[in-house]
C-alpha cells in the first residue's frame, strides 16, 4: 500500500532533536523505498524566528542519511509559539495556500514537541478549525510520554479529544514500529508450534530487558521527572509484555489486536504498596566503565540534583491474572549505563518432568529468545547429545538471524509514519491501552513512595543493583542476559 498523494505533515517542534534525528530521514526513507504516492510536503512550526530558506539551511545543516536533500528541497515553515493564537492562523492560511497548489489529500500533524505544551497545540489546533476533516483527513501523531501518571494521560485524552477523534489520534511507540517487535505476533500467531505450549502449562516464566548503555545525555531535566518507571517501562516493556500475552486476536486489525493488549494490561496484579518493595528493585547507576571509559555517577551529571533520587533502574515481576498466565511471572527490567545496549525477550520453558539421563540436571531448561535490538534474531536452546560413545549432554542453540533476509529491515519511525499515512493504527496504542498502562505504574509508584528509601546505586556498566539479581533468585531463577 501506498501513502500520501498530496498529503502534508505538519511538524510542531520542527527545529528539534527528534524531527531531525529521526522524522525528516523517515521522510527521506519513505521516499526512497516509494512508498509515497505523490508529493508528502513537510510543513515545520517552531518558535524560531526562519523563513522557509534558513529553515531548509537548519536542516541541512543537521539531518544526516540518503535521499534527504529531496525531502528538505520542498519543506515549508511558519513561524509561531504554541499558545500563540496568531500562530495557528498563519498555519492554517499557509496550508491552505499549499493545499491549493498541491492536493488535499489530508494532514498528518506530528507532536514532536515538549510535552508541558501538547494540550496548548491541541487547542490552539482546534481554535484554529486544524482538525475539522472535509477536503481531507485530519490526524495527529502524539509522541511519549503520555502523561506522567493515570490521572494526567485521562485529562490529556479529555483534552484530545476535545478536538480530534480516537480513530484520527495515533499515539506513537516506536517500539512497535521495529520489525523484530511485529514478529513477535508473526512467530506465535503464524505458527503452529508455538501456542500450544504458549501458557502456564508449559512456561515457567517470561523476562524482558531492555538495557542502556548510554547515561541520561541531553536529557536530566526531563529525566528528573520522569526516571526509568515512566520513561521506558509505562510504554516500551509493557507493551512488548501485552504482545508475548496477549491472546490470539481475531484479526490483524487495529481494534481486534488493541482489543487483546488491553485485556492483558487490565489483568495484571495492581500490587498493594506494601507489597511492592518485594516485587520491585529501584536503581540509580553510580561511577563506572562503559567501554574502557570512565563515566560519572547519574548524580555527577549536569542538571541532576546532587541529592537525586530518581531512578535509572527498575526491575519489576508482574502477574498476568487470567486462564493463560497464572502463576507464570513475567520479569520486567530496562536501566541506563548498563553493561550493554540490547533489548531482548526470553520465555523460559519448563525442565522435562523425568530426569532419564546422568547429568541432565546441568542441563539449562529451553528458552526462546527474542532478540530485539541489536544483533536481531531469535534463539532457541535445547539439549543434544554430544557425538561419542557416552551420553553426554550439553546446550545448543538453534539460531535464527535477521541478516539471513539480506537486507535491513524498515526503520521504526518509517513504518510508523507510513502506517499514519495510509490511516492504519494497528501500531499505535489507544486511549483505554495507555491509561491501563499507567495503573499499573502508578501502583508501583505508589509503593516507591511510601517506602521512601534511596534507590540502589549500581556501577555503569554493570547489570544493575544486586537487589534485581536477589529477585529472580528468591525464586530460582537467574536474568539470562548479565
Ligand atoms: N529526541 C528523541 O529522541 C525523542 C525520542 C522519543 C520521544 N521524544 C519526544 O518527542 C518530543 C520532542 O522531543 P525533542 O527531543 O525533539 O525536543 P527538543 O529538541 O527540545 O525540541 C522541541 C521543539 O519544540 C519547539 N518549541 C519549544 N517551545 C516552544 C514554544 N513555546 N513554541 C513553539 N515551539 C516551541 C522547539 O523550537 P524552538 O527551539 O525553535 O523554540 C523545538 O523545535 C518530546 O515529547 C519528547 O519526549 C523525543
Amino acid at each position: 500500500m501506498t501513502a500520501s498523494e498530496g498529503t502534508i505533515l505538519v511538524v510542531f517542534g520542527a527545529t528539534g532533536d527528534l524531527t531531525h534525528r529521526k522524522l525528516i530521514p523517515a521522510v527521506a526513507d519513505l521516499h526512497r523505498t516509494g512508498l509515497l504516492k505523490g508529493p508528502l510536503r513537510i510543513v515545520g512550526y517552531a518558535r524560531q524566528d526562519l523563513d522557509d530558506e534558513s529553515f531548509r539551511a537548519l536542516l541541512k545543516q543537521t539531518v544526516e542519511g540518503e535521499g534527504t536533500n529531496a525531502v528538505i528541497a520542498d519543506t515549508c515553515y511558519v513561524q509561531g509559539d504554541f499558545r500563540e493564537k496568531a500562530g495557528y492562523e498563519r498555519l492554517a492560511k499557509r496550508l491552505s495556500e499549499l493545499e491549493k497548489e498541491g492536493g488535499s489529500a489530508g494532514r498528518l500533524y506530528y507532536l514532536a514537541a515538549p510535552p508541558s505544551f501538547y494540550t496548548d497545540i491541541f487547542q490552539g489546533i482546534g481554535a484554529a478549525g486544524l482538525a475539522k476533516e472535509g477536503e481531507g483527513f485530519r490526524r495527529i501523531i502524539v509522541e511519549k510520554p503520555f502523561g506522567r501518571d493515570l490521572e494526567t494521560a485521562e485529562s490529556l485524552n479529555t483534552e484530545l479529544h476535545q478536538v480530534f477523534q480516537e480513530s484520527q489520534v495515533f499515539r506513537i511507540d516506536h517500539y512497535l514500529g521495529k520489525e523484530t517487535v511485529q514478529n513477535i505476533l508473526v512467530l506465535r500467531f503464524a505458527n503452529g508450534i508455538f501456542e500450544p505450549l504458549w501458557n502456564r502449562n508449559y512456561i515457567d516464566h517470561v523476562q524482558i530487558t531492555v538495557a542502556e548503555s548510554l547515561g541520561v545525555e541531553h536529557r536530566a531535566r526531563y529525566y528528573e521527572e520522569a526516571g526509568a518507571l515512566r520513561d521506558m517501562l509505562q510504554n516500551h516493556l509493557l507493551q512488548l509484555m501485552t504482545l508475548i500475552a496477549m491472546e490470539p486476536p481475531v484479526a490483524f486489525e487495529a481494534d481486534a489486536v488493541r482489543n487483546e493488549k488491553v485485556k492483558v494490561l487490565r489483568a495484571i496484579h495492581l500490587p498493594a504498596p506494601e507489597d511492592v518493595p518485594r516485587l520491585t528493585v529501584r536503581g540509580q547507576y553510580g561511577r563506572g566503565e562503559i567501554d574502557q571509559q570512565q563515566v560519572p555517577g547519574y548524580r555527577q551529571e549536569p542538571d541532576v540534583a546532587a541529592n537525586s533520587n530518581r531512578e535509572t533502574f527498575a526491575a519489576l515481576k508482574l502477574q498476568v491474572e487470567n486462564w493463560r498466565w497464572a502463576g507464570v511471572p513475567f520479569y520486567l527490567r530496562t536501566g541506563k549505563r548498563l553493561a550493554q545496549r540490547t533489548s531482548e525477550i526470553s520465555v523460559q520453558f519448563q525442565r522435562a518432568p523425568q530426569r532419564m539421563f546422568a547429568r541432565e540436571a546441568r542441563l539449562k531448561p529451553n528458552v526462546l529468545r527474542l532478540r530485539i535490538q541489536p544483533d536481531e534474531g531469535i534463539t532457541l536452546s535445547v539439549g543434544a547429545k554430544v557425538p561419542g560413545m557416552k551420553i553426554e549432554l550439553r546446550d545448543v542453540e538453534m539460531e535464527f538471524d535477521y541478516d539471513a533476509f539480506g537486507h535491513p529491515g524498515t526503520d521504526a519511525y518509517e513504518r510508523l509514519l507510513h502506517d499514519a499515512l495510509i490511516g492504519d493504527s494497528t501500531l499505535f496504542t489507544r486511549k483505554d491501552e495507555v491509561e491501563s498502562a499507567w495503573r499499573v505504574v502508578d501502583a508501583i509508584e505508589r509503593g516507591w513512595q511510601q517506602e521512601e528509601t534511596a534507590p540502589e546505586i549500581y556501577p555503569a556498566g554493570s547489570w544493575g543493583p544486586e537487589s534485581a539479581d536477589e529477585l529472580l533468585h528468591h525464586d530460582g531463577r537467574r536474568w539470562h542476559l548479565r
